[in-house]
């Protein structure tokens, strides 16, 4: 289960404020609840955990084996934001910092991006490998995937010939769109993304699940987690972790001025959880010119560079921690006769409790420079856990929307970057747009 610890924002609020905030929250948590707000009918995620049919869950396992049958040793992951976050956090959560096991297919991500080098390299890649793909787009649309797809489609057509279908599968709307038009025309596995769940909440659709599943991780144990997490936090009560939350960040941000909410983790395999984090709160919350602004750090490393900053820069922000409380693997630092380093004061302690003693210090330091800390603490990294904590930031980020005001669930202003570059790359039907930016530019 997560669990939220405010003591770091004690001397930031007293309990009459906190609780204005908590009854915020509490009252959100009812809109929430009783579906009647903005955005109601994007509301599938919440019942995720518990009605993910079997079948769907051993389709997924189905595509693992099969392709495991034939030896895929590179998956192609194309999709953009909600539709590639939460599977690529989970898997980089979830593998060895290094080594890919034994028969166990490296998964990558593509079309999150429209960097021509970034593509090629890829195909260097496939070029040395045998591989599949497994491509998402719940509109079959995006550009990004599109062109990713395009390639790395006719990379499979022209290596595989017939047998590219059988690597291809689609992860994407049930009636609509180009991407089901095609896997119908060419037979692909196709897998559906929910009308009622948005992308940034889809990580336990296959959106996620499928590859999370193909890069050989337990994703019943991932539903599993979330399953408990809701059981805990549909209760409505002052001490569910999921209110708290979202009561003491709209606190600090309406009267304390906190305008940036910093995401911390003291442990790499997090960096994919820390921006999956920022789309999933950056999009809900960030419309109707308010919102907190999503940033990260992972330490210690960025206390060598961003902590500078957090220490005594302005004093915008405040810190939420994801604290593991146990680590997976333990290494302890030994005795050394010549002390050069002068480290033995260290001997016989883990590198963990020395990254515990950072966290620890740097939270001091952080209160006493003016910014507060919330910690969101979970036992260990494992698939149990990764879906409680999804299931936790889901619904404490509609919870604090509802409380801030806005609708968590659209994302009107994607699309105005959107409509200039079609404009600018000459797209059939924008042409009045397109000579509107070209007199813009001057040319
Ligand atoms: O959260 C969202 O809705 C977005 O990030 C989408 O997931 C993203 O734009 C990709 O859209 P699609 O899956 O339609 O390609």
């Amino acid at each position: 289960m997560v669990k939220i610890d405010l003591g770091g924002c004690n001397s930031f609020v007293n309990d009459a404020e906190y609780k204005e905030y908590l009854n915020k929250a509490l009252d959100a948590f009812d809109v929430l609840d009783s579906e009647n707000g903005a955005g109601n009918d994007f509301l599938g995620w919440k019942v995720l955990p518990n009605e993910t049919p079997e079948s769907l869950i051993s389709a997924c396992e189905a595509v693992r084996d099969d392709w495991k049958s034939m030896g895929i040793d590179l998956v192609i992951t194309i999709g953009i934001g909600g539709s590639y976050l939460g599977a690529r956090c989970t898997i980089e959560a979830l593998s060895h910092s290094f080594i890919r096991p034994e028969g166990v297919p490296q998964v990558v991500f593509a079309g999150n991006n429209l960097s021509e080098e970034y593509l090629s390299e890829l195909m260097d890649l496939a070029q040395t490998r045998n591989t599949a793909c497994i491509v998402i787009s719940k509109s079959g649309t995006t550009t990004e995937p599109a062109v990713a797809f395009r390639i790395v489609k006719e990379y499979l057509d022209k290596t595989y010939g017939q047998e590219s279908s059988r690597r291809i599968v689609a992860v994407t709307d049930a009636k609509k769109g180009a991407l089901k038009t095609l896997s119908t025309q060419e037979g692909y596995r196709t897998f559906i993304v929910p009308d009622n769940v948005g992308g940034r909440f889809s990580v336990l659709t296959p959106v996620g699940l499928l590859p999370i599943a193909v890069a050989g991780f337990d994703i019943r144990a991932l539903l599993k987690g979330a399953a408990d997490e809701r059981e805990e936090l549909i209760k409505k009560s002052e001490d569910n972790a999921a209110i708290k939350y979202a009561a003491m960040r709209n606190f600090l941000h309406s009267e304390k001025n906190k305008a940036i909410e910093i995401l911390v983790t003291y442990n790499p395999k997090f960096v994919y959880l820390a921006e999956w984090w920022k789309q999933l709160y950056g999009e809900s919350e960030g419309k109707d010119f308010k919102g907190i602004f999503p940033a990260s750090v992972t330490n210690t490393a960025d206390l060598h560079s961003m902590g500078q900053f957090i220490q005594e820069g302005s004093r915008t922000m405040f810190e939420t921690v994801v604290t593991i409380e146990n680590a997976n693997r333990t290494m302890v630092i030994n005795f050394d006769e010549q002390n050069l380093d002068q480290l033995n004061f260290l001997a016989g302690k883990n590198v963990e409790h020395c990254n515990a003693m950072a966290q620890l210090g740097t939270k001091l330091a952080h209160i006493d420079g003016g910014v507060p800390q919330m910690e969101v603490k979970i036992e260990r990294i494992n698939e149990y856990n990764l879906g409680s904590l999804f299931y936790f930031f889901e619904l404490s980020c509609g919870i604090s929307a509802y409380v801030l005001g806005v609708n968590p669930f659209n994302q009107p202003g994607v699309e105005a970057y959107k409509k200039n570059m079609f404009a600018l790359l000459h797209k059939p039907g924008y042409e009045e747009q397109t000579a509107a930016i070209l007199k813009r530019l001057g040319e």
